[in-house]
């Protein structure tokens, strides 16, 4: 899968991609991440990228030019599955949005900042608007992390082991269970018995139990009706 990022701000990117998961999927080559700097291709003598917005108000607007110049020479070089903006007006990004995300092969990310991009450019490029959830951050960066973060971890051989996205909180409908580790007894706290008496049924529905239980009472919403 290859990602492309656009954005004005490249250097808010410099650190989420260069660690742990995300950098094996890179030296993996099971992803790609290509971060763009906007500006670079603004045709303005200053470089300029925004401008005052039509009708007035405050904040500035990113411009369509180096934007289309930008999402024209990806588009010459590959095909894209989507071209997704990021903005807090989008749909808000979940664990099946993310799914499918990850069947992509080339992607594109726009982040907004100020007040947003110039509307054409929503209208005519971008298949896709996703929010991370209903709080404003400062520019799309920091969301496309999220985004990417969410994705690369579901495309296969990513994981260590495979099986492991599978139990996420969610992948399922479900929160995850509790987890523990040794010691069994920490300071007079005990690891629950049912763990360590190596009964894989009773185990299973143990942990079956328990999500079920925290997603009652954390995340009714996630349930159907019928297992409240
Ligand atoms: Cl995608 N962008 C911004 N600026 N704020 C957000 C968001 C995105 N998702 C939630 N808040």
């Amino acid at each position: 899968m290859r990602i492309d990022i656009l954005t004005l701000l490249p250097r808010l990117l410099d650190g989420p991609f260069a660690d742990s998961i995300l950098e094996r999927a890179q030296e993996n080559k099971l992803c790609e991440i290509r971060i763009h700097n906007i500006r670079d291709y603004s045709t303005n003598k200053h470089k300029q990228a925004d401008d005052y917005q039509f009708g007035g108000g405050a904040g500035m607007v990113m411009t369509i030019q180096p934007i289309d110049d930008l999402i024209s020479k990806l588009k010459g070089e590959r095909e894209y599955d989507e071209i997704i903006y990021l903005t807090p007006d989008g749909v808000q990004l979940n664990q099946s949005i993310c799914n499918q995300f990850s069947l992509k092969k080339n992607i594109m990310l726009l982040c907004g900042h100020y007040k947003g991009v110039d509307q054409r450019v929503r209208d005519h490029f971008i298949t896709r608007e996703i929010s991370i959830g209903d709080y404003v951050l400062s520019g799309g960066e920091l969301a496309a992390a999220v985004l990417v973060d969410s994705v690369v971890r579901l495309i296969p051989g990513v994981m260590n082991d495979e099986t492991s996205a599978l139990t996420d909180s969610f992948q399922d409908g479900l929160l995850a269970p509790p987890v523990y580790t040794r010691p069994a007894e920490y300071k007079g706290w005990k690891v629950p018995d049912i763990l360590q008496n190596g009964n894989f049924k009773l185990i299973e529905e143990w942990r079956m139990d328990e999500a079920m239980k925290k997603t009652k009472d954390r995340r009714p919403d996630l349930l159907s009706n019928e297992d409240l």
